[in-house]
């Protein structure tokens, strides 16, 4: 994005934020919601040794640095945003999302995660979800 753009950006982030909390001092964060459809979605790639290293690979680029090698939550820039990030090795962390879940927030973002969107291609994001899934457990998921 050109510098431009991104401080116009911005600044129009500021502008929107503030007249949100204007017109709702009180409310809380809006809840982030999944579209059902979207929760449901079946993963198409098959958690193959190949799919597991194609989205590690892609992984070290685009996520280590929040979530910390191998998962583990503690990346540099998580510490540098005060973020909290769960231990994806630990079984507990992702087993309350599906798949799908998993997916739409790779590719959308959420909070102060930013969405891979069109930079990705859907395979790429499946082999992601595919590779943190492989963190926690070592049989392949089915789902
Ligand atoms: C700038 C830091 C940052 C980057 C880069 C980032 N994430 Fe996140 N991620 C977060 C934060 C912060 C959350 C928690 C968001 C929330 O719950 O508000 C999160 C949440 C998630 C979640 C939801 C489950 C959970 O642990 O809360 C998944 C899955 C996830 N990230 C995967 C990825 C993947 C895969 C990438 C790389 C493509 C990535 N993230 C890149 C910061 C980041």
């Amino acid at each position: 994005m050109g510098k431009t753009l991104r401080v116009l950006s911005m600044l129009l982030l500021a502008v929107v934020s503030a007249s949100a909390q204007e017109s709702k001092p009180a409310a809380p964060a809006a809840e982030y919601k999944i579209p059902p459809e979207a929760a449901k979605m079946a993963n198409p790639v098959k958690p193959t040794a190949a799919s597991i290293a194609q989205g590690k690979k892609m992984y070290e680029i685009d996520c280590e640095m929040c979530h910390g090698k191998d998962g583990d939550g503690k990346g540099d820039l998580a510490a540098d945003m005060k973020a909290k990030l769960a231990d994806y090795h630990d079984p507990a962390a992702l087993k309350d999302h599906t798949d799908g879940e998993l997916f739409y927030i790779i590719k959308n973002g959420k909070g102060e995660m930013p969405s891979e969107g069109d930079r990705a291609k859907p395979d790429a994001i499946w082999n992601l979800v595919n590779y943190i899934r492989s963190l926690a457990k070592k049989e392949p998921s089915t789902k």
